[in-house]
């Protein structure tokens, strides 16, 4: 199976460019199932009805949270009507899950969403968390298991790859909204520190620099903006698993100009 990724959408901007070239990546790469991260999707915080709506239409099977999952008072009852995940690592009595597994072409796929530790908000071991959950799919005999790892530390990122290489397909990270240049596979596991955002791509973090700029020279908070204009970046990655490996992976960068960076994943002897 060929599943695609794509990081934080970033507010209307990051829509717009799933409107405009999600079914057509989809089509030319002949992508099976997309996950896509949903928490800054909504005006750059959390997810609505709507906007859930927005990007299944586009062309999203499934979308996981983090840290801004809970932005929205209305994403509780999506647990229960929408392919919708919150990292799994949340204390137990949280509404939703953040593990759902799917049936697609003979082979069963889980998708898995966990949230790190360093600046982000309480929640249950990471690493403990995903070791039982893999342990318990492996027992269930499912072998196709992606993550979406939302954390800030790339150290923590890194640190899960070490823990689960070999045991699951994929580890791709979010939360930075700025990607890194490390994707490979390894062990048959599929591994990028930080895809990156899907938004705009000339300000900060997909949000409008003026109000960053002013805590920064200031130190006085203010509530960040989406830019009313600004230049525009979606960010996927593909990867091709079965068995439980990933044998390929790419990324590409699609900007709002129609120049496109394709990447190729570099394979770990
Ligand atoms: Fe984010
Ligand atoms: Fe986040």
């Amino acid at each position: 199976m060929r599943i695609a990724f794509i990081g934080d959408i970033v507010g209307r901007p990051g829509r717009e460019m799933l409107k405009t070239y999600l079914s057509k990546i989809r089509e030319e790469y002949k992508i099976d199932f997309v996950i896509a991260n949903y928490e800054n999707a909504s005006h750059g915080f959390g997810l609505t009805l709507k906007n859930a709506n927005e990007l299944i239409s586009y062309g999203v099977d499934v979308m996981s949270g983090g840290n801004h999952t809970w932005d929205k008072k209305d994403i509780i009852p999506l647990f229960d009507t929408h392919e919708l995940l919150r990292p799994h690592n949340y204390p137990e009595g949280v509404p939703g899950t953040g593990c759902k597994t799917y049936e697609l072409g003979g082979e069963k796929l889980a998708i898995l969403n966990l949230m790190g530790h360093y600046a982000m908000p309480m929640s249950d071991n990471a690493f403990r968390c995903a070791q039982a959950t893999v342990k318990s799919l492996h027992d269930d005999e499912v072998k196709n298991i992606f993550i979406d790892f939302h954390a800030e530390a790339t150290s923590e990122k890194r640190a899960m790859m070490m823990l689960l290489q070999g045991e699951v397909s994929g580890i791709i990270g979010t939360h930075t909204h700025v990607s890194t240049d490390d994707f490979q596979i390894a062990q048959g596991t599929a591994y990028l520190s930080d895809i990156g955002l899907t938004g705009c791509r000339d300000n900060v973090i997909g949000m409008d620099e003026k109000v960053p700029l002013k805590q920064f020279l200031t130190g006085m908070k203010g509530h960040f903006d989406i830019p009313k204009k600004c230049k525009k970046i979606l960010q996927i990655a593909i990867m091709d698993i079965s068995e439980g490996k990933c044998s390929k992976a790419f990324k590409l960068k699609v900007f709002d100009n129609g120049t496109l960076i394709k990447t190729d994943a570099w394979m770990e002897e």
